[in-house]
């Protein structure tokens, strides 16, 4: 279910969610849930138990992927939020269970994340509604295509009943594997912030330009993502340990050979545990662009799409979490996720918690990303004792 065919694109409301959608109904309908798509397109199932007693627990995780994605990261969690509510319809939990598909959590077609996930936790910001993709279309022009009104968001945002969010997800990363475990329980997921940065310089012909009277903006921007790798791996190693920085994407103008580029339009992504530490770094690689730009004669200006701190798992759900990992007889191990979920959203709203499974070969955001079937089983034997302690122990 893809935009490309032989890879897995799938961005916010774009024709193949339509099958995901579609898929995943089948699946709640059989599940005797209610189903419904909300303003920004979550897929929203409702398994309401004939004891339910008012409060409802929410799992979930995202369906969009990344250009050329794996066939796991996000889309995992809905499947098996299904197949636990699969495992509750044979025990008598006094919890309504809500599965949200969140239409959007990788910040791929709009340049701006957990779409889906603000709009559940009533921090979406309307402003967003006029960024435009790729192609120039306005996100309010693509909710309405998707046959949506923009002008509800306001009606995604959960109620006061809810009783917890749980997301289950691939690590992907390297921990667990290294660890030879199945499962983990997060305890926090590192803080986020994705900047632009524009470096504008001079075009001018590559044949009759010598090379002292240039100002290209292509050369300044490599100058500074060497730079940005050189300066945040040091740290990394040193007084910083767990910073990383991405520069993921690059756009040049008029991107012609023959032509000395006159803008490098440049992504930045920077994490870490620490939110001062991250602000910090932030600020230092601000710094050096400047620096770089001045040098050079090169005007560098940025914006920041993204400052989402960091945030830590609700103790109490993040317990039972454990203690049905327990239960179910794995080693139980706690970590931080290095990859922003939908989770860090909805932790601002509801108590949260995450499954982590291992990823093999810690890939991910690539093609190769797997899952081992056993772990999957792993995740199964866990919700089925992490339900059975709702169902004894909530009221
Ligand atoms: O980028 C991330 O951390 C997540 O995969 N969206
Ligand atoms: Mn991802
Ligand atoms: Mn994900």
């Amino acid at each position: 279910m893809s935009e490309e065919p032989g890879r897995t694109t799938r961005r916010f409301l774009t024709p193949p969610v339509r099958q995901v959608h579609q898929h995943l109904c089948n699946r709640m309908e059989r599940l005797g849930m209610s189903a419904h798509i909300d303003a920004v397109g979550n897929l929203r199932g409702l398994w309401t138990p004939a004891n339910a007693t008012g409060k409802r627990l929410i799992l979930g995780s995202h369906i969009d992927t990344v250009p050329d994605a794996g066939a796991f990261d996000g889309i995992l969690g809905v499947v098996l939020a299904l197949d636990w509510v699969q495992i509750a319809t044979d025990l008598s939990l006094p919890l309504a269970i809500e599965v949200i598909a969140f239409s959007e959590e990788e910040g791929v077609r709009y340049g701006v994340p957990f779409i889906g996930s603000r709009a559940v936790a009533g921090t979406f910001d309307n402003k967003i509604l006029a960024f435009e993709d790729s192609d120039g279309i306005r996100m309010d022009e693509a909710i309405r295509a998707f046959g949506l009104d923009p002008t509800k968001v306001g009606e995604a945002v959960i109620g006061e009943d809810a009783y917890g969010f749980v997301e289950i997800h691939i690590e992907q990363g390297p921990v667990l594997e290294t660890e030879d475990l199945q499962v983990a329980v997060v305890d926090g997921i590192v803080g986020q912030s994705r900047l632009g940065f524009r470096f504008s310089g001079h075009a001018n012909h590559a044949g009759t330009t010598p090379m002292h009277l240039r100002h290209d903006a292509l050369t300044a921007a490599a100058e500074w993502i060497v730079c940005v790798e050189s300066s945040v791996r040091e740290a990394s190693t040193g007084n910083d340990p767990g910073l990383v920085a991405t520069v993921g994407k690059v756009a040049i103008k008029p991107d012609a050979e023959n032509v000395i580029p006159s803008q490098a339009e440049v992504s930045l992504d920077l994490r870490h545990m620490s939110n001062r530490t991250r602000t910090w770094w932030c600020g230092e690689l601000i710094h050096k662009a400047r620096d770089i730009g001045q040098k050079r004669g090169i005007d560098v200006e940025y914006v920041v799409n993204l400052d989402e701190g960091a945030i830590l798992m609700d103790k109490d759900l993040s317990l039972r979490l454990a203690q049905a990992v327990k239960d179910a007889r794995f080693p139980m191990k706690s970590m931080p996720s290095g990859a922003g979920h939908d989770a860090m959203i909805m932790a601002g709203c509801v108590p949260t918690a995450m499954l982590f499974l291992r990823s093999p070969g810690g890939l991910s955001h690539h093609p190769d990303e797997a899952v081992r079937e056993q772990d999957v089983e792993a995740a199964l034997r866990v919700g089925e004792r992490f339900l059975q302690r709702l169902a004894t122990e909530v009221r």
